[in-house]
C-alpha cells in the first residue's frame, strides 16, 4: 500500500493564534498527501509564563478555530492532519493533539506525560494512550513530544495496532530524534516527529526548539531528517502494512515474544 506522509516543521508566534492559521492554511493549501503531522502546540506557541495566557489561547476540541480551519482543509486537500493544540474542557486545559480525518471525523489524544513548567498549567492526559483511524484507515498512534523519554508510550501504542506513530512535538533537549529510532525499531512502526524551530522568549522564560523533524522506518532508519532551522514541509511515500509484521527473525515476533509476567 503507497501511502503519502508528511511532516511539517513550524514556527509559530507566541500567543497570536489567528496568524499562526492564517499561516498555515497558505502553507498547507494545495499538497496533496494522506497524512501530514504537525508540532506541539501548533498555533499558540509553547512559552507561556502563567495559566491566564494559556486560558487565552485554549480552545474547544471539535468547535473551536483550529478544529474548523483543519476540518476545512482535511477535506479540502483529502488529507488526514495530526497537530497539537491547547484544550480547554470545562475548568481543565490540557495540552492536546487532535487527527483530523478528511471525513471530517476528530479524534483527541492528551499528552500523558508533562515536561517542566507544564505542569504548572496543564492538567495531566487522562485519553489514555490511543491509535485511532487515518484516512483509509491506516492506524494512527498519538503521542505529544516529552512522552519519547517514556518507552511505554510507544510500546502501548505499537500493542494497539499503530502502524505509523503520530508525534508533535516542541524539543528542547537533544536526545529525541536519536530515541525516536529505537522506538520505531523495537516497535516495528513508523514515526512522524513534527517538531518547531526558533527561540521563544516571554519575559524571563526562554526557550530554543530543536527542529530536526524526521520520518523513520520500522528498522530503526531514518526516511529523512529536516534541518534545525526552516519552516519546511516534507512528504514521502511509505508503505504502512511493512508495520503489520512484527517478526524480526523467523522465530521472533517483538510483541508475542514479549514475557510481561516477568517485567515487574
Ligand atoms: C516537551 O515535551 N515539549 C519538551
Amino acid at each position: 500500500m503507497k501511502y503519502r506522509v508528511g511532516i511539517c516543521q513550524f514556527q509559530p508566534q507566541l500567543m497570536v493564534p489567528d496568524l499562526n492559521r492564517l499561516r498555515l492554511n497558505r502553507f498547507l493549501s494545495g499538497l496533496q498527501a494522506d497524512l501530514i503531522v504537525l508540532p506541539e502546540l501548533t498555533v499558540s506557541g509553547y512559552v507561556f509564563q502563567n495559566r491566564e495566557e494559556v486560558e487565552k489561547v485554549a480552545e474547544d476540541a471539535r468547535q473551536g478555530p483550529t478544529a474548523i480551519l483543519f476540518r476545512q482543509l482535511a477535506k479540502l486537500n483529502n488529507t488526514s492532519y495530526v497537530l497539537g493544540f491547547v484544550e480547554s474542557q470545562s475548568d481543565r486545559i490540557y495540552n492536546s493533539a487532535m487527527l483530523v480525518n478528511p471525513d471530517g471525523q476528530i479524534h483527541i489524544y492528551r499528552k500523558t506525560h508533562l515536561f517542566l513548567e507544564e505542569k504548572n498549567w496543564f492538567t495531566p492526559g487522562d485519553s489514555g494512550l490511543q491509535v485511532f483511524p487515518a484516512k483509509d484507515g491506516v492506524k494512527i498512534g498519538l503521542m505529544i513530544c516529552f512522552d519519547w523519554i517514556f518507552p511505554e508510550a510507544a510500546r502501548t501504542l505499537a500493542l494497539k495496532g499503530a502502524q505509523i506513530i503520530a508525534h508533535p512535538a516542541n524539543l528542547v533537549l537533544p536526545w529525541c530524534q536519536k530515541a525516536m529510532l529505537i522506538r520505531s525499531l523495537e516497535n516495528r512502526v513508523f514515526t512522524l516527529t513534527a517538531n518547531r524551530i526558533g527561540h521563544e522568549r516571554n519575559g524571563d522564560r526562554e526557550l530554543s526548539f530543536t527542529g530536526m523533524s524526521q520520518i523513520t522506518g520500522i528498522q530503526g532508519e531514518i526516511i529523512k531528517r529536516l534541518g534545525n532551522r526552516g519552516e519546511k514541509v516534507f512528504i514521502t511515500e511509505i508503505d504502512p502494512e511493512e508495520a503489520l509484521d512484527k517478526k524480526v527473525t523467523p522465530r521472533n515476533d517483538i510483541l508475542q515474544d514479549r514475557r510481561p509476567e516477568l517485567y515487574l
